[in-house]
């Protein structure tokens, strides 16, 4: 067998653009990944980070390379092995960025350990009105950040017109208290329905990417009024960074537009608290964005710093993700520019209770789930077929009684139906209808899209009847 060519750090170092090649290395081996960086499912910015150097420090970020599909791949561009004194050190390839993230509860079903991401599961999410903090769902991009109540500071950055502020927790305590009931979703909740038309990038969520919170804390309209912003004719938008961040420093970040940031009636909030509780570390200790009616992504967690400006965020999180396109439209084809980025999400609803492939007894069964809709508006029906569509009844509506164009809230609903006589299995459906009379619908395959968001076909789900 050949000897592998050798070679040193600075020389892998020098490889980092097309013309002279991207390479990358893992352990001690050295790999040319040019041909591979415009096929990266991670995207190419990303993986250009490691351009030159190790896979390690990111590869620990994400842990979806630990599976021996990826390794294979990798060993395909192979093309020598580093100076052995070149070698990575070993606490690099050890040292987990994760190994500070908080102690979790065990009945949250993890869709991705690093970072963190899981639900709960159906037959606990619509037991309470309320979801308890330790199960509420997470959805982190990074490592948790661990941060310092008492040195804790929001930047509100200044522009000509407005002064910079920068707020402890207890400046944000002397605002006026506003505390509201509001239900967070993922733009990607019930992505496994639509994995089952056809593959798409993200992960696997099912049914409970969404639960529910009293938020309390600071209305971000009477921040930015103290900082001497106004609500202006030109487009502005409010943009957020959270504290959390990958080894170049890249934190989250979003924005929402100016117009709902100042609106006192659109209720945003800087929150510190949740469900009476300090906010838990991984809703955003200690302060974090909640956006009443708009999805998860723009709800900032960790928030260190606010500023008004004339675009979006250019955040990744903004531009080149959470957006929605035709089922026409692929990986090579997509241009991000041409889509708005979600903010408002459609009306949603979902079967919690029973569950696919269970048996119910013959006689009665109890349906019960949950139906939500953005931008504040009600739900005002659900509808529950048994048979696949063909006949509906309606369910009956549990939970807060919402406020007109603040409907931030979801509501829980249950049916009690009888069982048709000698049926053997039934096909539940349910559906949402809105006060602007939005529906769900009907099946998930024209509004599939290539990354798996604004899943909300009506919700099925097969059960056998025991004899
Ligand atoms: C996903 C390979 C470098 C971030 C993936 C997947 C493969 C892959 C095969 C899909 C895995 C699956 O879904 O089963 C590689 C190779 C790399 C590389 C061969 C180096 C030559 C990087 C770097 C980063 C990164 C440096 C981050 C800085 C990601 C992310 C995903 C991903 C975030 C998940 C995408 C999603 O599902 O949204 N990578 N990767 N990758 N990679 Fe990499
Ligand atoms: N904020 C920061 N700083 N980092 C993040 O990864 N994830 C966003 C949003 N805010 C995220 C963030 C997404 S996509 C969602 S759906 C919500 O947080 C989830 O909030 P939760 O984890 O409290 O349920």
């Amino acid at each position: 067998q050949e000897s592998p060519r050798i070679y040193t750090k600075e020389e892998v170092s020098s490889h980092t653009s097309p013309e002279t090649g991207i390479w990358v290395t893992l352990g001690y081996e050295v790999f040319d990944v040019t041909e591979f960086v415009g096929l990266h499912p991670g995207g190419p910015s990303k993986l250009m980070l490691a351009a030159g150097g190790p896979l390690e420090p990111f590869w620990a970020l994400y842990a979806v390379h630990n599976q021996s599909h990826v390794r294979e791949l990798l060993a395909q561009y192979k093309i020598g092995e580093l100076n052995p004194e070149d070698k990575v050190p070993s606490t690099l390839e050890t040292s987990d960025p994760y190994a500070d993230d908080p102690i979790r509860h065990p009945a949250l079903k993890v869709n991705s350990q690093r970072p963190f991401n899981a639900e709960p599961p159906p037959e606990l999410l619509t037991e309470n009105y309320i979801t308890p903090n330790p199960i509420f769902f997470t959805r982190n991009h990074l490592p948790v950040p661990n941060l310092d109540p008492d040195t804790y500071r929001l930047h509100v950055v200044g522009n000509p017109g407005s002064k910079s502020l920068s707020l402890s927790l207890d400046d944000l305590y002397k605002f006026p208290k506003h505390e509201i009931t509001v239900t967070l979703q993922c733009a990607g909740n019930r992505r496994s329905e639509m994995t089952q038309v056809k593959e798409v990038k993200g992960l696997e969520w099912r049914t409970g990417a969404i639960s529910t919170a009293r938020w309390a804390g600071a209305r971000l309209c009477d921040v930015l009024a103290q900082a001497g912003h106004k609500l202006c004719e030109t487009e502005a938008h409010v943009c957020f960074e959270g504290l959390d961040s990958d080894p170049t420093g890249t934190t989250y970040g979003a924005s929402i537009p100016l117009a709902r940031a100042m609106d006192p009636e659109a209720e945003v909030l800087l929150a510190y608290e949740m469900n009476g509780q300090p906010l838990p570390r991984d809703h955003g200790f200690p302060v974090r964005v909640v956006v009443p009616g708009v999805v998860g992504a723009r709800n900032v967690k960790w928030l260190g710093r606010v500023s008004v400006e004339p675009e979006e965020s250019y955040s990744h999180w903004q531009r080149r993700d959470y957006k929605g396109f035709s089922p026409s439209v692929d990986w090579d084809t997509v241009d991000f520019d041409s889509a708005p980025s979600i903010q408002e999400l459609p009306v949603q609803s979902a079967i919690t209770e029973p569950q696919d492939g269970e048996t119910v007894q013959s006689g009665e069964v109890t349906i019960k789930g949950y139906a939500w809709s953005g931008g504040g508006r009600a739900v005002i029906r659900v509808d529950v077929s048994l048979d696949g569509g063909l006949t509906w009844q309606a369910a009956e509506l549990d939970g807060e009684e919402q406020r007109p164009r603040k409907a931030w809230a979801w509501r829980l609903w249950q049916l009690q139906a009888v069982v048709p006589a000698g049926q053997k299995e039934l096909n539940i459906v349910c559906k949402a209808v809105d006060d602007s009379y939005n529906v769900q619908p009907d099946t998930v395959a024209p509004i599939w899209n290539l990354r798996g968001v604004l899943s909300n076909a009506w919700h099925r789900v097969h059960v056998h009847v025991a004899s």
